[in-house]
């Protein structure tokens, strides 16, 4: 398998990726109770390069305390998590992958006992399951958030990092400001869709703006929020259209919201033909873009990862979950001793004390009482 176009290396902007495989972001749940970076974390990124993963992108990590989602993510909102976070990126650094942190800000999509505060949205819409009534922000408190994402930008940078991502996904707070659902501003910053994308817009600018136009920078966005009023792909291709004209050099194709009832994690095991539940938004998005589109959403064989990129619906594949349980799993790939990962889409991996794969512990623990 080693001579597949899997393992043909990519360039994203000014850097080269040494094969098509992205660990999507996944919040580990492992940082310490101030978000700066454990020995666990240094060790679980250490382990997914040396499994060969092309790109690594860490969890979502927290760009200001308001804007933290749950306990124990990674924060980058302070000088003081730098030194941390480049424990982790010269770890990864030993081996040929790229490590790139996402930044974000959770918005509505947290409760007021994590955030310490009334979480923070560009208008008061209630969120129902975080029962909460955010409170709408002021231009203020916009402009704020800009710098937050600018200077985590640039903490990125000076711990090592080969690049940010932005989330504007998930409902989370870049997410709701482009979402027409979340967003029912009358300023500069809601109503058309060019005022909508402000905010990220002025983020990329100010990154790029900061540590120049070669440091990498993508986007996670939403193809569809799955709310009647939310945000359609139609819309989400114009905003990749902006969003790559203002510099970005990749974008990662996701979806879902927590009050849709479906977000971007979905449980279950698909057959072959339905692997990649984004994929096809992807493409429709790739369609119209010339920057590198990643491929997502469920994708588990070798055979499916192979025909994305083979028929161009998406230059690289990103996953998450598969890594969890299998963190080498890409090296099986290269050798040939595996052709499908053994993740079933359960779910169980979600544990606030750390994300581990329960099927196979139990697996484990079943093999031992059968000794
Ligand atoms: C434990 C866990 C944590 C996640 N954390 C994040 C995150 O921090 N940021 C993000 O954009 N997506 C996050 N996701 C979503 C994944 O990046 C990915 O979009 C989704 O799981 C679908 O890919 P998969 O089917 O390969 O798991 C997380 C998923 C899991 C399972
Ligand atoms: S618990 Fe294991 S098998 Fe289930 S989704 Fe998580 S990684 Fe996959």
């Amino acid at each position: 398998m080693a001579d597949s176009i899997l393992f043909t290396p990519i360039k994203i902007g000014t850097i080269e990726i040494p094969n098509r495989f992205a660990r999507a972001a996944t919040h580990d749940f492992m940082a310490a109770r101030d978000g700066t970076v454990t020995e666990r974390q240094v060790s679980l990124f250490k382990n997914l390069a040396k499994g060969e993963v092309g790109l690594i992108i860490t969890g979502h990590a927290y760009v200001n305390p308001a804007g933290i989602a749950s306990p124990y993510q990674t924060g980058v909102y302070a000088d003081h998590c730098v030194e941390g976070l480049s424990q982790i990126t010269k770890a990864v650094h030993k081996y040929p992958s790229r490590i790139f942190l996402q930044l974000s800000h959770a918005g509505r999509q947290t409760k007021p006992k994590i955030c310490g505060c009334t979480p923070l949205s560009p208008s008061s819409v209630y969120e129902p399951t975080f029962e909460v009534r955010p409170k709408e922000m002021s231009q203020k408190e916009i402009k704020g958030v800009i710098d937050d994402f600018i200077q985590s930008g640039r903490r990125a940078k000076e711990a090592g990092f080969d690049g940010v991502e932005l989330h504007v996904a998930h409902g989370y707070l870049l997410s709701s400001f482009v979402s027409p659902y979340t967003n029912r501003r009358k300023d500069e910053w809601g109503g058309t869709l060019a005022n909508r994308v402000r905010i990220v817009v002025e983020i990329i600018q100010g990154i790029k703006g900061l540590l120049g136009k070669k440091f990498p920078l993508i986007v996670k966005l939403n193809s569809s929020d799955f709310l009647p009023e939310g945000l359609i792909i139609d819309e989400s291709i114009e905003i990749a259209k902006i969003i790559e004209s203002e510099g970005a050099d990749g974008l990662e194709v996701s979806g879902g919201m927590a009050e849709a009832g479906k977000g971007s994690v979905w449980k279950g095991l698909r057959p072959e033909e339905k692997e990649g539940y984004f994929v096809d938004n992807a493409f429709k998005i790739k369609a119209e873009l010339s920057i590198p589109v990643f491929g997502l959403g469920g994708i588990r064989s070798f055979s499916v990862m192979e025909k994305i990129i083979e028929v161009g619906k998406a230059d690289l594949i990103s996953m998450s979950r598969p890594f969890i349980r299998e963190p080498f799993l890409i090296s099986k790939f290269r050798t040939g001793e595996i052709k499908k990962s053994e993740c079933i889409s359960c779910n169980k991996c979600f544990n606030l004390r750390g994300i581990a794969c329960a099927e196979l512990k139990k697996e484990k623990k079943g093999r031992t009482v059968n000794l």
